[in-house]
């Protein structure tokens, strides 16, 4: 099999043909899906039926994986899945959707806010990887915005005037928004906010993008109601139609997006019925900007 690489979407996205992520890769089909990533931001794979140990040895392929620490509200003991598997289902432990009114899902809810994968974290994730298991038949699509396009279509002004500003990343930031304010000091220790560029270059194409998302809060040096202004703008700039895409889930599907250039959001699903989707993430290979 060859790999091929098929373009789906004017600005990015690619669609891949002849590999199966389940058996181990050559090293140049690794660098065949790197070069596709770094090109496409988004890379589309069909029918990979795919267990948790597959995914995790694709993973690595691309670096070492991130310590999930830290990232969610869910204890260890009811955690559904073993440990390198983000769990981005609507599952609790028994295998059945989460009550309504559980704080573990209102806190999963936020993954419907646009956002970059672990950009909470000092050292935020390089690609996220995820597998579809089941699918749930009402809506749940996965969205995806080129910050690299979104980037170039900036004015002038705007690109000088946010070329060098920080913001600060938190969980509490994003499930603020959605009126989610009270956590235990443990929760508030582990979600300290981070800092990161707003504008970040990509390591391998230098080309730049707008380092967006939900869990960005404020702007240092600015006040804070000016600095979410700012954002929306920059939020609702980003996210146009032209620089989205759409995935419609088939089980056996597997998205992987690079986190430093592209936002993402999960569309609303009928939460009565199971969707049950994997997430591996590769973890980022330094910080965007000096922490304090
Ligand atoms: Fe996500």
């Amino acid at each position: 099999m060859t790999i091929a690489i098929r373009q789906i979407h004017p600005v990015f996205v690619g669609e891949v043909s002849g590999v199966d992520l389940t058996r181990p890769l050559s090293r140049d089909e690794v660098a065949a899906l790197e070069a596709g990533m770094d090109r496409y931001a988004v890379l589309v794979y069909h029918d990979q039926k795919i267990t948790d140990e597959q995914q995790m040895a694709f993973s690595v392929n691309f670096g070492p994986m991130e310590d999930a620490r830290g990232g969610n509200i869910t204890k260890d003991q009811d955690r559904r899945l073993q440990v390198g598997m983000n769990d981005v289902s609507n599952l609790g432990k028994d295998g059945r959707p989460m009550e309504r009114d559980s704080r573990q899902r209102a806190f999963n809810l936020g993954n419907m806010l646009w956002h970059s994968d672990s950009s909470f974290r000092p050292i935020p994730a390089k690609y996220s990887i995820l597998s579809a298991r089941v699918v749930n038949p009402v809506g749940g699509n996965t969205e995806y915005a080129d910050m690299r396009a979104a980037y170039d279509a900036l004015d002038a002004a705007t690109r000088a005037e946010i070329e060098d500003l920080v913001c600060e990343h938190s969980l509490m930031y994003s499930r603020g928004s959605l009126g989610m304010l009270e956590y235990s000091d443990e929760e508030k220790a582990m979600f300290k906010p981070v800092r990161q560029r707003l504008v970040r270059t990509h390591p391998v194409t230098k080309r730049k993008s707008l380092y967006l998302s939900s869990h960005a809060g404020t702007i240092l040096g600015m006040p804070m109601a000016e600095a979410r202004i700012l954002l929306r703008d920059l939020n609702e700039h980003a996210t146009q139609p032209k620089f989205v895409y759409a995935h419609t889930w088939r089980v056996g599907d597997i998205v992987m997006w690079d986190n430093r250039q592209v936002m993402h959001r999960v569309r609303r699903y009928d939460d009565n019925q199971p969707r049950d989707m994997r997430r591996t993430t590769v973890a980022g290979e330094s910080p965007t900007v000096a922490q304090v």
